[in-house]
């Protein structure tokens, strides 16, 4: 079976889904301690200063259904299958109610982590069967006018770093979660995950070094914006 195209050009520039809008989802990923959530913020504002309405939204979460299974996912330890079945509920939910909804609307939506993050954690850092991850991804990203395509970032950022930069930077931070408590080896699995996950499919994604100053991160990540025209280089990205 040869696998369902996205419903969006990988190319930004062009307006690849008039049925949905000209909106423009991107996401942003990376193992815990990759530094993600600053850039994000900083982000939202540039593409505000460009005129675009912005939704930042995150996963697990993003709905309030969604954000309750985020706790139990978060917290509670569970079966592998049950801890899938939990962040694609979510994540259906989020689809359906908000990112769908913001796209038509011609938003640009910057959403903390999505399906890689699937693929990462639960299909690299725990061993969790890919094939399951990959039905549940065509049955919760089907899109609604095209059934044979999926729903998928326009961009996605991977905020890439060693598992022990990341570690080191965790242990400064506020008391973990369950993920946030596992170990390097996790985290190294993890990043070899997203690394395939990129491999599949390089054209949608921007690898960053995370492991420099937030301020080369951040001249880094515009570089990316810019290339691909998704901001325009006119404009500064403010603090
Ligand atoms: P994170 O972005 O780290 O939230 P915060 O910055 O508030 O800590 O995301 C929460 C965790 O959820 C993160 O450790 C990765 C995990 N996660 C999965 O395991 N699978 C998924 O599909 C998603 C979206 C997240």
């Amino acid at each position: 079976m040869t696998p369902p195209t996205p419903p969006y050009s990988a190319d930004p520039t062009e307006n690849p889904s008039p049925d949905l809008g000209n909106g423009m989802l991107i996401s942003f990923e990376g193992i815990d301690g990759a530094g993600k959530s600053t850039h994000i913020g900083a982000l939202a504002k540039a593409f505000a200063q460009q005129g675009r309405i912005v939704r930042m939204t995150r996963e697990p979460g993003g709905t309030p259904l969604a954000e309750q299974l985020r706790v139990l996912v978060l917290h509670e330890k569970m079966d592998p299958l049950t801890e899938a079945l939990l962040i694609f509920a979510g994540r259906r939910e989020h689809i359906k109610n908000v990112i769908l909804p913001a796209l038509a609307r011609g938003e640009v939506v910057l959403c903390d982590r999505f399906t890689d993050a699937s693929f990462a954690y639960q299909g690299g850092g725990r061993g969790f069967d890919v094939g399951i991850l990959q039905t549940l991804e065509n049955w919760v990203q089907q899109h609604p006018q095209h059934p044979q395509s999926l729903l998928q970032p326009h961009l996605t950022i991977w905020f890439d770093i060693p598992a022990e930069v990341a570690a080191s930077r965790l242990v400064r931070s506020r008391v973990p979660d369950k993920f946030e408590s596992e170990t390097p080896a996790f985290f190294e699995k993890v990043s070899k995950a997203y690394a395939a996950r990129m491999a599949l499919d390089p054209k949608r994604f921007a690898k960053i070094n995370a492991n420099q100053s937030m301020e080369a991160v951040r001249a880094e990540l515009l570089a990316a914006l810019y290339e691909r025209k998704i901001l325009n280089q006119q404009q500064q990205m403010s603090e």
